[in-house]
């Protein structure tokens, strides 16, 4: 495998595999001004960028925090001295590898595909050496094993969001003649995944189906991903009728235009089918639910989280006054509450898109919601 970065000319990352990889991400804090990649030699330096939303998208967190574990451990000059200092102790090799997992899981809290990339790489490794046959050494075997799992991962994600797209394409066109409208909120295209996208890979398959009449962008307050990198996308691919909208003129184009679907990403889908994602979900899916238009989920399997019932155990990030005072130009002084995401009640979502085909609610408007592995 050699260079590997998103699947179109909007690439989150560029990633170069052998025995010392590299990484390096795009600034999304610079989009749409300027394109520069950032290089990324640890975890600490993956963290630091998923932290600061330099790098954003919930499927992209988890692909560039492994892929930063797996750079840290085979090409970082620091960490390689660490692992000779260990020599081939297995256990204390697990215990070292699972501490920079754990460090990498407290960068951001809300999206689970983190925490779900997180524990299936521990599996694998667990698997790895439970299964060491002397051939080589233990160290060898973990290093590879993470490069492997993670490289994986990057490939599946790509994959997965071509069947979302699929799938999201001819859910929304049942029954309809002619072209669509679809209405999004935030980024969820190329830019937040290893490439495609969910949510706007949907937009993405109707427009390669010649299906799409408009793509209608929120501009998702306050840090503006569906302005900045929504936009951005929609302009670089030469996506028809793409329209950028403020976030409060929704129920006003809904109430005026024909939108046949909203389609939304997802931080975290639990087992009845609520679901987290950007601010400002809940309150399109209420207006939607006001006008009859139906409110279609995006969520690759790594964004399920059946071990929570219900929304209410959903951990909401709240980000730092100062984005919000400075985003909204506000008075430094003035007191703030700045959550990252909200929870869209299951009973106002229409359908859940996965790579596997689309999950409808059942007839109580709660789903049925697979477990991830
Ligand atoms: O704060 P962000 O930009 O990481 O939030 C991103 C979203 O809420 C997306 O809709 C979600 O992660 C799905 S991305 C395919």
């Amino acid at each position: 495998m050699g260079t590997m970065t998103g699947s179109n000319n909007l690439q989150s990352l560029k990633y170069s595999s052998g025995d010392k990889p590299t990484l390096a991400v795009l600034d999304q804090l610079l989009i749409p001004h300027e394109k520069k990649y950032i290089d990324i030699p640890d975890v600490e330096a993956a963290w630091g960028v998923i932290r600061s939303m330099q790098i954003r998208g919930a499927p992209l967190i988890a692909i560039v925090a492994l892929l930063g574990l797996a750079v840290d451990l085979n090409s970082n000059a620091k960490t390689i001295g660490e692992l000779d200092a260990i020599k081939d102790d297995g256990d204390a090799l697990m215990k070292f590898i699972e501490t920079k997992l754990d460090y990498l899981s407290t960068s951001r809290p809300t999206a689970v595909n983190l925490f779900n990339a997180i524990a299936e790489l521990k599996g694998v490794l667990q698997n790895a050496k439970a299964k060491f046959n002397g051939e080589g050494t233990i160290r060898g075997c973990l290093c590879k094993a993470v490069v492997q799992h993670t490289e994986f991962m990057l490939e599946r994600d790509v994959q997965d969001n071509r069947h979302i797209g699929k799938f999201g394409a001819e859910e929304i066109l049942k029954g309809k003649e002619g072209k669509v409208t679809i209405m999004t909120i935030c980024n969820t295209g190329s830019l937040a995944t290893a490439g495609y996208g969910t949510a706007l890979g949907v937009a993405r398959a109707l427009q390669e189906m010649d299906k799409l009449e408009s793509i209608i962008a929120l501009e998702t307050r306050p840090y503006n991903q569906g302005s900045r990198l929504t936009a951005f996308e929609i302009v670089e691919e030469k996506m028809p009728g793409g329209t950028l909208i403020c976030d409060s003129a929704a129920g006003a184009m809904m109430r005026t235009k024909k939108i046949d679907a909203v389609v939304v990403g997802a931080d975290r889908c639990c087992a009845n089918g609520d679901t987290a994602n950007k601010i400002g979900t809940y309150n399109v899916s209420v207006v939607a639910a006001g006008h009859g238009v139906p409110v279609y989920v995006a969520s690759p399997f790594t964004t399920l989280d059946v071990s929570l019932t219900n929304g209410d155990g959903i951990t909401i990030e709240e980000r730092p006054s100062n984005e919000l005072i400075s985003s909204a130009k506000a008075p430094p002084s003035i007191n703030c509450w700045n959550p990252a995401f909200d929870v869209t009640p299951a009973k106002f979502i229409a359908g859940i898109i996965t790579e596997k085909g689309v999950i409808l609610p059942e007839a109580d408007g709660s789903f049925d919601v697979p477990a991830f592995v």
